[in-house]
């Protein structure tokens, strides 16, 4: 069981996507469980003021830290000390298959989604780890947190139907997936790759690989250029640059 913590000013968005859904399935079969916390319930003022105006000038306002830290600390110690916590914020770490990896050996995972102009820089201590998403900027934390929870908790053993999917799929060994046909066997002139249908799995599985690498270095060289690869592919792969040339 993986239990999510996510600390956010919007608990509705988080419970929207995830009580549908792939990861809402995996939260009825009890392999999944997603808590949030809200900030401003834990609000000491009588307005329940989340954010103030930044100190030194500027536009906006900057999250406060009191009800960040109160939220967090609601979360029991022991869980607290040992499992990650991630800020969501443009400005951390670029989120990866093997970041997703990581993240699902552990038992509870923690969120921090930010709003507004952004986070009292006080707020960033209680964190392990700052995660981006991507480089553009989002209106808040909770798509990108969603987006992390999606791409662990698919990792979770029972949360998908079928765990071999998973082993075949684009970045699990840092390439992408090659195409895949289903019937027809021809449709609109466009016809499914005869090898696929010959029955032989050894010339399959060979196929699919090649396949893989040529997809990945016509869309995505820079992957290549982060695997260790072996001899076989790099032979493979200077055939089809060849080929491809
Ligand atoms: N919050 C706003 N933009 C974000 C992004 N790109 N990644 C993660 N968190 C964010």
């Amino acid at each position: 069981m993986l239990t999510f913590h996510v600390i956010t000013l919007f608990p509705e968005l988080i419970s929207t996507y995830t009580s549908t859904s792939v990861i809402g399935r995996g939260m009825k079969a009890e392999k999944l469980a997603v808590k949030t916390y809200n900030p401003r319930d834990f609000c000491a003022d009588k307005y329940k003021k989340v954010d103030d105006s930044p100190y030194g000038g500027g536009a906006g306002m900057v999250l406060k830290p009191e009800p960040f830290f109160a939220a967090f600390e609601s979360i029991e110690e022991e869980t607290r000390a040992n499992m990650p916590v991630l800020l969501m914020s443009p400005q951390g770490e670029p989120f990866t298959q093997k970041i997703a990896q990581e993240l699902s050996e552990h038992s509870e995972i923690a969120f921090f989604c930010g709003h507004y102009e952004g986070f009292d820089e006080r707020i960033r201590t209680l964190a392990t780890r700052e995660i981006c998403i991507g480089d553009y900027v989002l209106t808040g934390g909770e798509l990108a947190s969603l987006v992390v929870i999606d791409a662990v908790g698919r990792l979770i053993p029972g949360v998908l139907g079928k765990i071999a999917s998973v082993h075949e799929e684009s970045f699990q060994d840092g390439l992408l997936e090659g195409p895949q046909y289903t019937k027809p066997i021809e449709f609109r002139g466009m016809s499914v790759p005869e090898i696929l249908r010959s029955g032989d799995h050894k010339k399959i599985s060979k196929w699919r690989h090649e396949q893989s690498l040529l997809r990945t270095m016509l869309r995505r060289p820079d992957l290549l250029e982060r695997l260790d690869l072996s001899e076989a592919d790099k032979k493979i792969l200077a055939d089809l640059e060849r080929e491809n040339s």
